[in-house]
């Protein structure tokens, strides 16, 4: 299943609890994500057992919500939010910025798996759109310059 023993402790003991909940597939994929920071393929089979569903069916959900990683992220996230009072104040400038800087797109990691990018839709910084958040810090007003300097520290501290 997953890599470790650990992890495949937490996995059944996850899908164990949940199983029984109806529409139990959605609450086991976010005990697992929310555990392990993806949903390892390897999983896939159990989960499918559990619930007596085909394998295609439970990749079937994990591939149509873009929630839901199928490998492990990067060790920090940068979320960008792209709702609509960022959007207003250039928040499509600032992703095309950080795509490029981090040479990214959504849903993916860097090569040296320092960085995960990530949508977001809104971080409860409207008035200071655009907005972003770096692992567990939110940013507001944010600039390409301001970007550049954060991340510079993210990787001189990584
Ligand atoms: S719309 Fe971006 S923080 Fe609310």
């Amino acid at each position: 299943m997953t890599e470790s023993g650990a992890s495949h402790a937490e996995v059944h003991d996850i899908i164990a609890k949940l199983k029984d909940l109806p529409g139990a597939l959605l609450p086991i994929l976010h005990g697992i994500q929310d555990k392990l920071g993806y949903i390892p393929a390897a999983t896939v089979p159990d989960i499918a057992k559990a619930l007596n569903l085909s394998r295609a069916e439970v990749h079937g959900v994990i591939s149509f919500y873009h929630y839901f990683r199928e490998t492990p992220p990067g060790k920090t996230t940068v979320h960008i939010c792209r709702a609509e009072s960022c959007q207003a104040m250039g928040s499509r400038q600032l992703e095309a910025h950080v795509k490029n800087r981090l040479g990214i797109d959504y849903h993916e990691t860097t090569a040296d798996g320092a960085f995960s990018l990530e949508p977001v839709y809104c971080l409860g910084l409207c008035a200071a759109s655009p907005s972003m958040q770096i692992g567990e810090q939110l940013y507001g007003r944010v600039s390409a310059d301001l970007f550049d300097c954060v991340i510079k520290s993210e990787e001189v501290s990584a």
